[in-house]
């Protein structure tokens, strides 16, 4: 179950990262996402695809601004140009075989949450008005939903800590219907979420904990199953009983048994014999 969700989880991800959604005008112009701790490119082109080796173009994280990466007729941050906030120092690059084609993309190097949020590629000195570019990079922490029993009457648990963005958490029935929950924490800690939810359960079966980012982007579930109410460690008290029972029955029955075939067999060879052997006697005189 845990690998099929990690797996479900990598798919999400290796085929959504780095897809972009295009706007023609305005902004924002493309959307990225990508899991903490991955390479992502922040996609950024001129479309009249002219050369922009000899050209300046800059890259800035809006809101509190930051100095991400600027390039200046060949010089720039990774090699020499000062000016660079140290939250990027060491973790862009840039494409310099794609500048002659007026491609400004750069390759962001393992991001963290704290890279979540809007870039604009600014190329000021284009005529007749500067070209600018928004790209909304999302970073994404997967969710994993955690689910427990927590009483014998079936209030089930799930807790999932530390997504982001915020999953919605749902409990679901064996027919994908959705349950009545209570949230009992709904906290944020540095860009991370922790929500747990419970529900109540009367039917013994198997349920979904259920938890979605952005809609479709994300959905891991876990499933746990209620027997008839019980917690595990009775089911597994009720089987060593049963086990006992029925050894001990059989037991018996096969001791019974093999005293009676004893019994038998000493039978067979005293008094049925005998008697057969009258038998055909009295009939072939
Ligand atoms: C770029 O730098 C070269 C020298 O390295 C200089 O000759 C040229 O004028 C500069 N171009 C611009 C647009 O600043
Ligand atoms: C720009 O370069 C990057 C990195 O090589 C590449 O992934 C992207 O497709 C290029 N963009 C265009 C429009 O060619
Ligand atoms: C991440 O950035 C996107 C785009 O700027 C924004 O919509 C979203 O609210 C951010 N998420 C978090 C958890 O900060
Ligand atoms: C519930 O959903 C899962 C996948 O989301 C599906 O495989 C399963 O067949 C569904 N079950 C029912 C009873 O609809």
């Amino acid at each position: 179950m845990e690998l099929l969700a990690l797996l479900f989880l990598s798919f999400c991800f290796l085929t959504l990262s780095g897809r972009m959604f295009a706007v023609e005008s305005g902004t924002p112009v493309a959307r990225v996402t990508v899991r903490e701790d991955d390479d992502v490119i922040l996609p950024c082109s001129l479309d009249t695809n002219e050369n922009i080796e000899s050209m300046l173009f800059d890259w800035v994280k809006e809101v509190p601004r930051k100095e991400v990466f600027m390039y200046r007729n060949r010089s720039h941050y990774n090699n020499g140009l000062p000016g660079q906030d140290v939250e990027f120092k060491g973790r862009v690059s840039h494409y310099p075989e794609e500048l002659k084609y007026g491609n400004a993309s750069i390759r962001l190097k393992q991001t963290r949450l704290e890279d979540n949020g809007t870039y604009t590629c600014i190329f000021p000195d284009i005529k007749p008005s500067e070209k600018i570019f928004r790209i909304e990079l999302v970073v994404g922490a997967a969710p994993k939903p955690y689910v427990t029993i927590l009483k014998e009457k079936g209030l089930l648990q799930c807790e999932v800590p530390g997504a982001s963005p915020k999953p919605t958490v749902e409990w679901w029935d064996s027919d994908n219907k959705t349950l009545p929950t209570k949230t009992v924490q709904d906290e944020e800690q540095q860009g991370r979420f922790h929500v747990t939810v419970q529900t109540t359960v009367t039917e013994p079966g198997c349920y979904h904990c259920v938890a979605k980012q952005l809609e479709k982007w994300h959905r891991i579930s876990s499933e746990i199953c209620v027997h008839h109410g019980l917690p595990v460690w009775a089911g597994i008290l009720i089987g060593v009983i049963v086990c006992f029972i029925v050894g001990g029955v059989v037991g018996f029955v096969l001791k019974v048994k093999g005293y009676s075939l004893k019994k038998d067999s000493q039978g067979m060879e005293n008094g049925p014999s005998s008697e057969l052997q009258t038998n055909l006697t009295s009939e072939h005189p």
